[in-house]
């Protein structure tokens, strides 16, 4: 990334996504400790920001630096991240008649998935903090980013993840020079493995929302979407959540849009896809007290799906419920289904997450909750490239 001189961040405080409580943010945070949930960052957005002052800025996540948590753009760690691109999906919606279906496709991102948004921003903040070692339980996607960001920022990483994971999740993280953790079990037991480790507080814990910085990088897509559509939004945006970053980012993004008066209401409504197997989202509509208890998750081959009680699940709620959105549930048949529509008629191999997104709308638009003549986004956050053994097999 060329170097700019960014205009300041606007941040303004850090705090308790459940009691506001604030903590300070020019120290290394983790999760709000007095609730144990997670740290919120919000900016100064009273003094004007210009829309027009993105058309000189850089070509990457780092355009909307002032409305990141970034403190001197020196700490800048990039592997040119972000403005991916939101195009027609023409054949596929022509297939269900429907004129206005969009994908926003995270492949071009470094290590081929949308968590390098949140990583960049993660290791810069702890270049600037000085921490020098990392821990990251991962489905695949977030290990590999981790694992090429701190390469770039001198930081040492490791990373633990399913045995179960695809070869290439393990390897991409072994040549980028991360030490790897291999665990019988889901992303739960790897963030088990990680406290475990972590007694000593010898690393920086970079779990899905225990640290507020992540969250930060995963709203550039909402700032991105809106700039593409022309500060327009869609009326349907339908996410694949695992852990939820991206539909939290992307919803934090909006409200800080349209407090700096850069796009007006409504909102769209937010879909929170899941896998069949693993559905958190759906157990805690039914029962939010006791959902815990009778769930049984499995694995699936949409590995990023299979994030079975996601720190950040209150907030995940919020955004549903505010967006007037849904949860829908897809199986790993239909996933695969999709995948092959997509390669077969669109030319792209969208990865398992990506491919749960189009199944979604397909369920949506048969049910009369998406109706002919709305604009809706599907986000593919990663490459399908990586997923070839789970597709194969
Ligand atoms: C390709 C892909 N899509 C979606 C997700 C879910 O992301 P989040 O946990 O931020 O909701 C992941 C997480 O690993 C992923 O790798």
């Amino acid at each position: 990334m060329e170097k700019k001189n960014l205009h300041p961040s606007r941040i303004s405080k850090m705090y308790c996504s459940n009691c506001n409580k604030q903590y300070d943010y020019h120290v290394a945070q983790t999760f709000a400790t007095c609730c144990s949930k997670p740290l919120l960052i919000s900016y100064n957005l009273d003094t004007p920001f210009p829309v027009s002052r993105l058309g000189n800025s850089p070509q990457s996540i780092w355009r909307y630096f002032e409305l990141l948590p970034v403190l001197n753009e020196a700490n800048i760690v990039s592997l040119n991240e972000g403005m991916t691109p939101v195009f027609p999906l023409e054949k596929l919606g022509a297939a269900q008649e429907f004129e206005d279906l969009y994908l926003k496709d995270e492949t071009n991102n470094p290590t081929g998935s949308f968590k390098a948004r949140g990583l960049s921003v993660a290791i810069s903040k702890a270049k600037e903090l000085g921490i020098q070692k990392c821990i990251i339980p991962t489905a695949g996607n977030a290990g590999g980013a981790l694992a090429a960001y701190c390469a770039k920022a001198n930081i040492e990483a490791t990373v633990i993840m399913p045995a179960h994971t695809p070869q290439v999740f393990k390897d991409e993280c072994l040549l980028y020079g991360a030490e790897v953790i291999l665990i019988q079990g889901l992303i739960s037991d790897c963030g088990k493995k990680a406290q475990e480790m972590n007694k000593e507080g010898e690393y920086f814990d970079m779990s899905t929302l225990k640290e507020p910085y992540r969250l930060e990088g995963k709203k550039t897509m909402g700032y991105e979407i809106a700039e593409q559509f022309y500060w327009e939004l869609p009326d349907v945006i339908i996410y694949p959540a695992g852990g939820g970053t991206g539909l939290i980012g992307i919803w934090k993004a909006f409200k800080e849009m349209k407090e700096m008066g850069w796009i007006k209401g409504p909102f769209p409504k937010m879909i929170a896809v899941q896998s069949a197997k693993c559905a958190p989202i759906r157990e805690a509509i039914k029962d939010s007290i006791h959902w815990k208890e009778n769930f049984t998750p499995e694995a699936t081959i949409a590995n990023g799906l299979a994030v079975p009680y996601p720190f950040g699940m209150d907030l995940m709620l919020d955004v549903l419920k505010a967006s007037h959105g849904e949860t829908v549930q897809i199986s790993d048949e239909e996933i695969m289904k999709g995948v092959l529509e997509f390669t077969r008629k669109e030319g792209i191999l969208i990865s398992p997450e990506g491919a749960a997104t189009y199944m979604a709308f397909q369920k949506l638009l048969q049910s009369g909750t998406i109706t002919k003549g709305q604009k809706v986004l599907l986000l593919n956050t990663g490459t399908g490239y990586k997923y070839l053994e789970n597709m194969i097999r």
